[in-house]
């Protein structure tokens, strides 16, 4: 089987150009997916959710939403009280015509077509799903998704799907070799736990991020990354002048080492071009002996198009969303578990949150803002900016 990763992203790109024609049915095919899930949540009896499930469908088809729906905040204050999220001001919520103009219509997910590699190579009773990301990235989130409502059948046969924990149904909290090491340790590292495992018979779910709003939380919460930003942030270069710039290079401390970067927006470029590569550089892809499938998850599609997203995510590994109860959310903050963390937000409050437009400027000054706009256009060679559609703030 021949991969081909530009071919996912000329596909990639033809999909985003035709994406105003197709968006909205998508969209609304996506909405209606969640609202049936929100449904299934808070209803006991399957039965009568199913019936209801039916009705839903119908009412979320194109030719009985209108698009004032698109622009109904309680459409969406409806969304979040049936995935059962409090929502107390509706007036605070966006659109989902709002959040379609942020994200677009549906979730972007790098490395799909790998999937049947994947699946054909890994025996499916050994097949596990593992998170991997930059700090502040949804990495948790994924996990908490995957876990309580993803399984792998064969797995559930081996171990009995209501007896065999998380892991033994292949999900586990992270990759061997550590969620926020980069890439290339998966080789040299693997975390003291996870030592027994085969690293080959894991799928990586890389959760990404907005870089602009991923360096403002860099900004309030540097983990273990360290550059000088003591009265200036993300303060990536400490010589703007064009003709000798002068980046401000950051380190980071992994469990399995320090690795140095150019500024901290060189971090997200040279830590993500480690895992896109796998997806999206034919000649690494087609070398089956240091390749390996991934998936390159958006963080944000995890906020706003959770179900079909994390079911993507399940079916890649052949495994499935439990049938048994509902579809269940993450609506409490993710990290609340894991004290040192930024603040965490649950998924009202995300929603509010991630469906702001960004400020001008991204809150920077102007010399990280260009130097920012910059590094993202010409220093990352895979433009993830463009393929994950997400774009850069407004000047002023
Ligand atoms: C907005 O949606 C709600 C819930 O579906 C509906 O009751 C209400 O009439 C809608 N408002 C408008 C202006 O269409
Ligand atoms: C920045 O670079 C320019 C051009 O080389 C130089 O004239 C200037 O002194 C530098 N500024 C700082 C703060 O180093
Ligand atoms: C990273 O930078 C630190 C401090 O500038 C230096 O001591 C170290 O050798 C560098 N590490 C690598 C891998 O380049």
């Amino acid at each position: 089987m021949k991969w081909s990763g530009s071919e996912a992203a000329r596909k990639i790109t033809q999909t985003t150009t035709s994406r105003a024609i197709q968006g909205i049915t998508i969209f609304l095919v996506v909405v209606g997916t969640i609202t049936i899930a929100g449904d299934l949540y808070f209803l006991s009896n399957i039965r009568k959710s199913l019936k209801k499930h039916h009705t839903k469908t119908f009412v979320s088809t194109v030719s009985t939403h209108d698009s004032t729906s698109l622009h109904n905040r309680t459409v969406v204050a409806n969304l979040l009280r049936e995935a059962g999220a409090m929502v107390t001001d509706e007036s605070k919520l966006p659109t989902l015509a709002q959040i379609a103009d942020l994200y677009g219509p549906r979730p972007v997910i790098l490395g799909l077509e790998h999937c049947e590699h994947f699946r054909n190579t890994v025996p499916a009773s050994e097949r596990m799903l593992g998170a991997a990301g930059m700090f502040s990235t949804g990495t948790n989130l994924v996990t908490h998704l995957l876990k309580r409502n993803c399984y792998i059948p064969e797995r559930a046969e081996k171990y009995g799907l209501e007896t065999a924990t998380k892991e033994q149904l292949g999900m586990r909290w992270q990759v061997p070799w550590g969620k926020h090491t980069p890439a290339d340790y998966k080789i040299k590292h693997a975390t003291e736990k996870a030592q027994l495992i085969n690293k080959d018979y894991i799928l990586p779910c890389v959760t990404i991020r907005s870089p602009w709003r991923w360096m403002q939380s860099m900004c309030k919460n540097p983990y273990t990354a360290r550059w000088p930003h003591a009265s200036i942030c993300p303060h990536l270069v400490v010589n703007s002048s064009q003709l000798s710039r002068q980046w401000n290079p950051v380190t980071v401390k992994y469990g399995a080492g320090i690795e140095n970067y150019t500024s901290l927006v060189h971090l997200w470029i040279e830590w993500y071009d480690q895992y896109a590569r796998l997806v999206l550089d034919d000649e690494v892809v087609e070398n089956h002996a240091t390749s390996y499938p991934v998936l390159i998850i958006r963080m944000e599609d995890l906020i706003f198009y959770t179900q079909e997203t994390v079911t993507q995510i399940c079916q890649c590994t052949g495994g499935v969303i439990y049938a048994e109860k509902p579809f269940e959310y993450v609506v409490e903050s993710a990290k609340k578990d894991s004290p040192g963390h930024d603040t965490s937000v649950g998924l009202t409050e995300a929603w509010i949150k991630y469906s702001k437009p960004l400020q001008p400027r991204a809150g920077f000054v102007q010399e990280d803002y260009l130097a920012g706009i910059d590094a993202l256009n010409h220093d990352d060679r895979f433009g993830l900016m463009k393929l994950l559609q997400y774009h850069h703030p407004p000047s002023n």
